[in-house]
C-alpha cells in the first residue's frame, strides 16, 4: 500500500481539495499536517459545493479515516461548525472515522486578536493574512506558551495554564497594540466547552497513524496552502507560519520519512496569490481580470480577489526541488480555453542577466522581470475531455511543455471543478 503527500506548488488555491478528494477514494486514511483555518479546500460534486478549512477533504468519502495531525493548529470553535455542518448535510462524522491530535495547538481569541491588530498597525506593509490567529499562535507554540487541544480536556490545569498565558499576553494586547485585554474566565468557560464536545476525538494521533501504516493501510497527507507560503521557503516574510512543503509531514503527524512513497504537486495551469508579496509572473488588467473572471479566482476563505498570472516555471522548478515531486497534478486547464495566447514564464531577467532559478531574496525576487514563452491558444471548449490524446493538440503541447521544463510527469489534469472533470495521463500505481 502507498502513501502520498498532496502538495500546493505555488501560493495555495491550487485546487488541493479537489485532488485530494479524488485520491481519497483509493487510500484508508487522510492526514492534515500543517496550517489551520486560514486554508479553503473546495470539493464540488453531484452539483453540490464543499468548502473545508480544517477538517481534511477525505472525509466526503465513506469507510475512511480522516486525521488532523499534531502540526495543525485548530480553532475549535470553527472546527466544530464545520463539523455540524457536515452532519447536518449526511454525513458521517464521529470518534470512529475523524480524529485530533492531543498535540496540535489552539487557536485562542486573543491569537485572532492579535493576528488583526497587528495587521491594522503595520498598514501598508501588511501581509496580508486570513485574520483567522495562524501567526501568533504558532508564535506561542514556539515560544512555549502555547495551548493543546488535550489542555482543553484537563479543567483544572486549563484554568492556571490560561491564567498564566493571558497575563502576558493582556500585557502585549494592551500595551503594544494599545487594544482592550481579554478576560481570561471568559475564555475557559467558552473553550472548557469546546474541549468536552471534542474530547472523544482527541488521541496521540502520532501513535494510531504508526499503528495504522504498520497493518499496511494507505495515507494520504493534505498540505494546505503552498510552497511558496512556506515559512521556510516561501516568500518570507509575505508567507504562513507553517511547513507546506513535503517535509512538513513528518514533523507535523509524527510519521518517519522513510513512508512516504509519492509526492504529488499540485499546480494550478496559470498563478494566483492572495494578499501581499511579490508575485513575477502576475498580470495586471484586463488579462488579470480575464483570469479572474474566467477562473472564478475568489478566495475560498475569505472572499477576497485573488491576483492572477501566468504559470511560472522558475517557480515550479523550485517547488519540484524542495518538495520532491514524482508527479504532477494540474488543475483548472479549462480556465485557459478561452485565451488566443498563453504564456509560461520560462526564466527571470534581474539586473540584464538571466536567471533561471527562484531566489531566495525578497529584494532579487521583487526585482526580477519574467521571459516568457508564448502558446497558441486551443479556443474551445476542454471540459468534457476525460482522455488525454482527445485534447486539442495547443493544450497537449502546453502540458507536453510543462512536463518537459520540471523533468516532472503529470499524472491528473483537471478540467471543471467537479469530481468528474478528470484526465489520468500518466497511471500511478497507488496500491
Ligand atoms: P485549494 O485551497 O488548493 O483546495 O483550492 P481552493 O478550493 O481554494 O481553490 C480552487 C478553486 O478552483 C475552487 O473553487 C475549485 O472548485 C476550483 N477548481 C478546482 N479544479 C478546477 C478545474 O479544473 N477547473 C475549474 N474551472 N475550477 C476548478
Ligand atoms: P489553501 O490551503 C491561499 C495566505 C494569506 C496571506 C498569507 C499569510 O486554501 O491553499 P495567514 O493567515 O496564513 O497568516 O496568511 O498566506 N494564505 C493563503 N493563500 N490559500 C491558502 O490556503 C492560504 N492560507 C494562507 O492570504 O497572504
Ligand atoms: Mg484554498
Amino acid at each position: 500500500m502507498s502513501n502520498l503527500v498532496v502538495v500546493g506548488s505555488q501560493w495555495g488555491d491550487e485546487g488541493k481539495g479537489r485532488i485530494v478528494d479524488l485520491i481519497s477514494n483509493e487510500v484508508d486514511i487522510i492526514v492534515r499536517y500543517q496550517g489551520g483555518n486560514n486554508a479553503g479546500h473546495t470539493i464540488v460534486f453531484d452539483g453540490k459545493k464543499v468548502v473545508l478549512h480544517h477538517i481534511p477533504s477525505g472525509i466526503l468519502r465513506e469507510g475512511k479515516v480522516s486525521i488532523i495531525a499534531n502540526g495543525v493548529v485548530v480553532d475549535p470553535k470553527i472546527l466544530i461548525e464545520e463539523m455540524e455542518g457536515l452532519r447536518s448535510s449526511g454525513y458521517h462524522i464521529g470518534p470512529d472515522n475523524f480524529k485530533l491530535s492531543n498535540r496540535a495547538h489552539v487557536i485562542m481569541p486573543y491569537h485572532r486578536k492579535i493576528d488583526l491588530e497587528r495587521e491594522k498597525l503595520k498598514g501598508n506593509t501588511k501581509i496580508g493574512t486570513t485574520g483567522r490567529g495562524i501567526g501568533p499562535v504558532y508564535e506561542d507554540k514556539y515560544a512555549r506558551r502555547g495551548i493543546k487541544l488535550s489542555d482543553l480536556t484537563k479543567p483544572e490545569h486549563f484554568r492556571k495554564r490560561l491564567g498564566e498565558i493571558l497575563n502576558e499576553r493582556n500585557i502585549y494586547i494592551t500595551k503594544v497594540l494599545e487594544s482592550e485585554p481579554l478576560d481570561a474566565d471568559e475564555i475557559y468557560e467558552e473553550y472548557l466547552e469546546y474541549g468536552k464536545y471534542l474530547e472523544p476525538y482527541i488521541t496521540d494521533s502520532s501513535r494510531l497513524l504508526n499503528q495504522y501504516i504498520g497493518e499496511g493501510k494507505s495515507v494520504l497527507f493534505e498540505g494546505a496552502q503552498g510552497t511558496l507560503l512556506d515559512i521556510d521557503f516561501g516568500t518570507y516574510p509575505f508567507v504562513t507560519s507553517s511547513n507546506a512543503v513535503s517535509g512538513g509531514v513528518t514533523v507535523g503527524s509524527g510519521v518517519s520519512p522513510m513512508i512516504i512513497d509519492h509526492i504529488v504537486g499540485v499546480v494550478k495551469a496559470y498563478t494566483t496569490r492572495v494578499g501581499e508579496g511579490p508575485f513575477p509572473s502576475e498580470e495586471y488588467g484586463d488579462l488579470e481580470n480575464k483570469l479572474r473572471e474566467e477562473g472564478s479566482e475568489f478566495g475560498a476563505t475569505t472572499g477576497r480577489s485573488r491576483r492572477c498570472g501566468w504559470l511560472d516555471i522558475v517557480a515550479l522548478n523550485y517547488s519540484v526541488m524542495v518538495n520532491g515531486l514524482t508527479s504532477l497534478a494540474l488543475t483548472k486547464l479549462d480556465v485557459l480555453s478561452n485565451f488566443e495566447t498563453i504564456k509560461l514564464c520560462t526564466s527571470y531577467k534581474y539586473k540584464g542577466k538571466t536567471i533561471d532559478y527562484f531566489p531566495s531574496d525578497l529584494e532579487t525576487l521583487e526585482n526580477c522581470v519574467p521571459v516568457y514563452e508564448e502558446f497558441e491558444g486551443w479556443n474551445c471548449d476542454i471540459c468534457d475531455i476525460t482522455d488525454f490524446n482527445d485534447l486539442p493538440e495547443q493544450a497537449i503541447n502546453y502540458i507536453n511543455k510543462i512536463e518537459e521544463y520540471t523533468g516532472v510527469p503529470v499524472w491528473l489534469i483537471s478540467v471543471g471543478p467537479s469530481r468528474e472533470k478528470i484526465i489520468e495521463k500518466t497511471k500511478l500505481k497507488i496500491n
